[in-house]
């Protein structure tokens, strides 16, 4: 069979990597080639989430859209995947007859056999299973286009925070082989790939199994990734609070590839709260770990996580969540409004009011707003090291002679750069940041004497191009 596939993402980077699975493991079974119409397609995947509110509903109501393509095409295979799947199971076949496929985040590796039962036994077929590591033992070859990849290096989580749907959509915590991961990375080095995000909902917890029957941690596997050659850059998330060990300081002080950038969710600013959370950790431990990591790492920018309006969250104990976000000073924060999750322990306790709820979450934007332009103005200055992503075609246009570009620089933060040469795309440049939006830096590519503007981070291509 050939055809087309059109697959909607929603949800983290875990999803995100996950859905470039489901394409990889269908190109190579049924010769499926991606389109981004979802008209076009033979069968039409959504990976879903279910972490806040709502999630359950945008997918039906994706799903009644799709209803009607299905009816102007019946061979059209619709399957479900991602975390909504995994909590809801049969019931989305029962409630979306023409669903012709569930799946969860650990048996999408079985979607070929599934479309094959699907057409032989003419019924829709679930499998929302944790067959625990075998998923990764049965994809193809990772194939990546872009300087920039996702790696899953874990699944799941054991943490069990009581407001949190991941370890009962998603299973508990288990770590990918060491050499697995490696042979991962060094065939997208392969490619082209230059920069590496290892991902899993507590990364930092990763302690996997090497050849030779020894446990390994994340810090041994970053120095043993900075060893590949191609890899220029490497960042992880997300990070637990209580999983930040010295082993981890020890690879941001060894590996100079380890980008200076740290995603480390605090939740709430108060410790009754953190409590009820189940986090493990007062606010005073909390920041005392960022001001260690400041000390020790060099140039550290620190993003975090925030929900506003735990059940039973008082004005005081929000203003303690304020608070913290003044003392911590994150470079970026992502706050959400708590939404109550079925089968979850905070689910049954009291909510707060809504109106409340929200006005809680302005101030706090308020608040982040400032301290982020004031953390972005920093750089005004200063040389950032941008990993080449694309052109930038957008806004003004690009004075003659130049060439525009955009990437991130070490920290994390987007770069918008001109440069008088071309650039090959998944270099590292270095650019002068000469203006700062809170969202954005500004800068021009540092040309100096020498010949090399910038460089690649393995010296296959000589650069500039041209
Ligand atoms: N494993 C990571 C985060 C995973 S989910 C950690 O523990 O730090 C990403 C973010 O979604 C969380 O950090 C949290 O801020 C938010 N989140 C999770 N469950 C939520 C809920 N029920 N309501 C609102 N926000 C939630
Ligand atoms: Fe959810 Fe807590 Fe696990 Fe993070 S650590 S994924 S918030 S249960
Ligand atoms: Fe959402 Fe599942 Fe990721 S609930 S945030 S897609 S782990």
């Amino acid at each position: 069979m050939s055809g087309k596939l059109y697959i909607k993402t929603h949800g983290c980077q875990m999803n995100e990597y996950d859905s470039s699975k489901m394409a990889d493991v269908l190109a190579a079974s049924h010769g499926l080639e991606l389109t981004t119409n979802e008209a076009d397609a033979d069968v039409i995947l959504i990976n879903t989430c279910s972490i806040r509110e709502k999630a359950q509903e945008k997918v039906f109501s994706q799903l009644g859209r799709w209803k009607e393509l299905k009816q102007a095409k019946p061979a059209l295979v619709i399957g479900v995947g991602g975390c909504v799947a995994s909590q809801e199971g049969a019931a989305i076949v029962k409630r979306a007859p023409y669903v012709d496929l569930v799946f969860g985040p650990q048996t999408l590796h079985r979607l070929p056999q599934m479309i094959e039962m699907r057409r032989s036994t003419q019924r829709p077929q679930v499998d929302i299973s944790f067959p625990e590591i075998e998923k990764f033992d049965h994809l193809p070859e990772p194939r990546k286009e872009g300087p920039a990849a996702f790696v899953s290096i874990m699944e799941g989580c054991s943490k069990y925070c009581s407001y949190c749907v991941v370890p009962y959509t998603r299973g508990e915590e288990i770590s990918r082989p060491f050499d697995d991961v490696i042979a991962e990375i060094a065939a997208l080095a392969d490619q082209g790939v230059r920069e590496i995000t290892l991902l899993g909902q507590n990364v930092n917890a990763w302690r996997g199994p090497t050849h030779d029957g020894a446990i390994v941690d994340l810090g041994v596997l970053i120095h043993a990734i900075d060893q590949l050659d191609g890899i220029g850059r490497i960042r992880f998330m997300t990070s637990h609070p209580l999983e930040f060990s010295d082993s981890l300081i020890e690879a941001y002080a060894n590996v100079p590839k380890l980008a200076n950038y740290l995603h480390l969710p605090v939740q709430s600013g108060s410790d009754r709260v953190l409590k009820a959370m189940k986090r493990g950790y007062t606010r005073a431990w909390f920041l005392d770990k960022v001001a260690m990591a400041r000390k020790k790492i060099p140039n550290l920018s620190i993003s975090s996580d925030l929900i506003v309006a735990f059940p039973g969250e008082t004005e005081e104990e929000f203003a303690e969540s304020l608070q913290l976000i003044e003392d911590a000073r994150f470079d970026f924060l992502f706050s959400f409004l708590y939404s109550a999750r079925p089968g979850t322990v905070a689910a049954e306790m009291q909510p707060v009011a809504n109106a409340v709820a929200k006005a809680r979450l302005m101030r706090l934007f308020d608040l982040q707003a400032g301290i982020q332009a004031e953390r972005m103005q920093a750089f005004m200055g200063t040389t950032a090291e941008v990993l080449v992503d694309g052109r930038d075609e957008r806004g003004e246009p690009v004075p003659a002679g130049q060439h525009r570009y955009h990437g991130r620089d070490r920290h994390w933060k987007t770069v918008v750069f001109t440069s008088p040469v071309p650039l090959e795309i998944g270099s590292l440049a270095e650019v002068k940041i000469d203006h700062a939006s809170p969202h954005q830096l500004k800068g021009s590519l540092v040309v100096s004497a020498a010949t090399t503007p910038c460089r690649t981070p393995v010296a296959k291509t000589a650069l500039p191009l041209a």
